[in-house]
This record gives structure tokens, sequence and C-alpha cells, in this order.
């Protein structure tokens, strides 16, 4: 198993291409299983989520082809892959590969809406809560689909001449249950509204391909999303989106070793308060031609609290980077998080690295250090393990992260990126 040795101490300095958007590649794939023609995705990061997604989709039936070449235009390895689905051969997405990835649950949207049936595993929890599935089902009944649950999957039935419009408000906002709700209802016969939806930049990319498919969305981007139904998509090419996490991840890297570097080919817009917060901290922050420059030069960091919340809230998936940020601050400062219930794993492993951190409920409380010192630490999951790499980048000495298949899951190579940068980190092959 790989793992990955810093050695702590460097400034970072220079450009870092941001990839395409994980979260929003993996929607827009499911996306494909939708029409019988083609789906062309530029943009696509070369991530460990992407290729077991790849694989699910094979096996409803999707064709892939991929174009591996380097764009033209940027360092960027991300690619162009083309998804057909002729014909959905298989209606059943199995535990042993929706276990793997939970947003592999989200194909009962698009397989209800074209098949009229699907039969997909329950994903179970996962290391960072329990994330049950009950929104995506009363979601899809509003549509008219029939539900039910045998030995640990979901078996989902549309009426005879196919899934209805209807009026669905989320009683909590979930990200994933508002991708496949506009996935679902895009085939609908009649108009959908949804209320309270997820208003994530991921949900705007998506929408914005599946209109480039035919789809009548308006509103993605607000709390009130309406769908009118159509009787096919077809076809169509979207770039996906930059990776905000990746963006605000590099962003606090930077923020945590001091430096001066250029985000390439991301935006303000997608961070949004989140950029607030960084600034606050003590970071410079500014909007250039080709990205987002983020300079900490001289300042120390400062305390900050901050509550995770839904967009335009300060995300989830950057509270562990944070909390690495903040165990340098020359204050006390608090983290809370209000979307998983189980996320503060990383704690245990910041503290192997000096960090005084102590945890009440949904709330960390954090005493910044004047410094870290290098450990072995262990990557627990995605947004956790590269909270550890940050921290190993401020600290004396060195850190060896174990475990970190979690970071190929959402980090396209990590390594070059940030030794271009002058960080000196190794992946080391058992
Ligand atoms: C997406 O997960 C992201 N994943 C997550 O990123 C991210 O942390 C999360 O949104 C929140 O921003 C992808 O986009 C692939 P949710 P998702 O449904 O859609 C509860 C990462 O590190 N809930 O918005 O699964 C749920 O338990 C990942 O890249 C229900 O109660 O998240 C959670 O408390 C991790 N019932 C809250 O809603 C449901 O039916 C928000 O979850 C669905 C969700």
């Amino acid at each position: 198993m790989d793992r990955i040795r810093i050695r702590g101490g460097n400034k970072l300095n220079g450009i870092i291409p941001i990839s395409g958007a994980k979260n929003a590649a993996l929607p827009l794939m499911i996306a494909s299983l939708l029409t019988s023609d083609t789906l062309t995705l530029e943009n696509v990061p070369h991530l460990a989520d992407v290729e077991q997604l790849l694989r699910i989709l094979g096996n409803h039936g999707v064709d892939v082809s991929v174009n591996g070449r380097r764009e033209r235009q940027s360092e960027s390895y991300s690619r162009t892959i083309h998804f057909t689905c002729r014909t959905v051969v298989d209606t059943t997405a199995p535990y042993e590969l929706v276990s793997k990835m939970r947003a592999s649950f989200w194909v009962i949207g698009p397989l209800l809406a074209r098949e009229g049936r699907a039969h997909v595993s329950l994903p179970g929890g996962c290391a960072i809560g329990t994330r049950p599935v009950d929104l995506f089902l009363e979601g899809l009944q509003a549509l008219g689909a029939t539900m039910e649950i045998e030995g640990g999957y979901v078996k989902a039935t549309a009426p005879k001449g196919g899934l209805v419009g209807g009026h669905y408000t989320f009683p909590k906002i979930s990200v994933g249950a508002t991708h496949v709700m506009m996935m679902a209802a895009s085939l609908a016969n009649g108009t959908t509204v949804i209320e309270n939806a997820a208003r994530e930049p991921e949900v705007v990319d998506l929408a914005k391909c599946l209109n480039a498919m035919g789809a009548r969305i308006s509103g993605a981007g607000t709390s009130t999303i309406t769908i009118e139904g159509v009787t096919s998509l077809h076809g169509a090419r979207h770039r996906v989106l930059p990776d905000r996490i990746e963006t605000g991840t590099y962003a606090m890297a930077v923020a945590m070793t001091g430096g001066d570097v250029i985000l390439e080919g991301t935006g303000a817009e997608l961070l949004d308060n989140a950029l607030d917060t960084l600034r606050l901290a003590g970071a410079e922050i500014t909007e250039t031609e080709s990205g987002l420059r983020v300079v900490r030069n001289g300042n120390g960091i400062q305390p900050v609290d901050v509550v995770t919340e839904p967009f335009p809230g300060f995300p989830t998936d950057l509270q562990a980077q944070f909390m690495a940020l903040m165990t340098r601050s020359s204050g006390v400062s608090h983290v809370t998080e209000t979307i998983f219930e189980n996320r503060f794993m990383h704690v245990q492993e910041l503290a192997r690295l000096g960090a005084r951190i102590s945890l009440s409920g949904q709330m960390a409380r954090i005493e910044g250090v004047d410094r870290l010192k290098g450990a072995p630490v262990m990557a627990t999951d995605l947004r956790a393990s590269v909270s550890l790499v940050i921290a190993g980048l401020a600290a004396e000495g060195e850190t060896m992260v174990s475990r970190v298949y979690h970071l190929d899951r959402g980090f396209e190579r990590l390594e070059e990126k940030l030794n271009r940068c002058g960080a000196e980190v190794e992946r080391v092959s058992d």
C-alpha cells in the first residue's frame, strides 16, 4: 500500500493547475444513462472515484472512450471522455459496486426515468457518518415511483406511463438527492418543482449539462428548481467545472506554509464564503486573469471560527483542511461540523503532529501551537487525509501518511502539484 512522505518547512511558490471537479464529474457521468446518444465530458479528472464509476456505468451498458492526451492549453491532465449508452443492459446496481462509492447510488434516478425500474443496492454507512437515502426515496415517490426495500436493495418502479412531474420540498438539503431529482424529473411527464434544493456549483453544472442535452431546468443555484419534463434527451458536449474543494485545499496549504501561488483555471465564485474565512485567517486572495492568487508572507495565521453549512456556507469538504490550518494560528478557534456526524477523525491524527484540539459534540476547539512536528499518521477519509498533508507541509521533519488510497479518490497528481511549488512530497510504495 502506498504511503506519502512529506518533509515539512518549505513555503509554496508557483502555479498549481486546478483539475475538473470530482463532485461534478460523478453526477455528469451518471447523466449519460439518460440518453442513447453520446455525452462528451471535457476536463474529467483522473481519480480513483472516476475510474470506479466508469466500471459501474459499464455494468449498465455505457460504452466509454477516453481521450487521454494532456490538454494543450494547460498543464492539466484531466481528460475528455465520451459516454454512450445505446441501451441500458442492466437496471441493477449491485452491492459489490455501490458499496465502494456512495455516489453510485445516484444511478437510481436515470435508470428509473429511462427504463421505468431500478434495483440499486443501499450504499450503507461510511467513515464520515450514517448517510441515509430517505430523501432520495421520498423525492422519487413524489414523481410517482413506488419503492420497496428488500435484501439490502431498493427496488424502484415508475408508473406505467413513466414518472410524473411532482412537487417535493426537501426537509434537509441534500446535494446527491438534488442531482437525482433533476435527472429523474427531466424525463418525467409534466413539471416538477423541488424546494429547499442544494445550491452547490456542482448542481448548477449538472443542470447546465442536462439543459445542453435538451432538458428544461430553471432555478438551479437557487433553492427552488423547476424541471419541465421532456420525452427524450440527446447527446451534448460539456466541460466539467473546476474543483472548488481542490482550490480551497491548496489555498489553505499556501496559507499554512506561507508563499505565493496562482491557482490556475479556477474562480472565486466557486468558494464564496470560504475565501472570506481564509482572508480573515491571514491569506491575501485576489482574482487574476488565470485564476486565483493566494499569498501569505509575513503575517501570522489568525484564529477564525467556522461552522460548516450547505453552499454558499463554509463547505464540510474543507473542514478538515481548515482545522489543520488553525492548528498553527495565534489563538483559539472553533470548528463546528453540522453536515456529517462523524467527520472529525483527523483530530486524533493531527494531535500526533502536536496539534491541541479538544472535541465537544460537533464542535472542535483548536488552540494554535507554535510548531508541529512530523510523525507517522493515518488517512481515514478523503478530506481528512489531505488535512494531514497540509499539516505535514508545515511540520518540522518528516510526516509519513499511510492509507493514501483515500487521497487518490479525490486529488489528481497531488505530489506533483505540490512539489512544483517547492514542497518535498514523495510517494513510497511498499
Ligand atoms: C455530496 O455528498 C458530496 N459528494 C460530499 O463530498 C459532500 O461532503 C456532501 O455532498 C455535502 O456537501 C459528492 O458530491 C460525490 P448530502 P452527498 O446528501 O450528496 C443527509 C467528498 O469528500 N442525508 O448533501 O452524499 C446526509 O447524511 C464528499 O468529496 C439524509 O439524511 O451529501 C448528510 O448529513 C464526501 N438523507 C446531509 O444530508 C438522504 O437521503 C448532506 O448530505 C441524503 C442525505
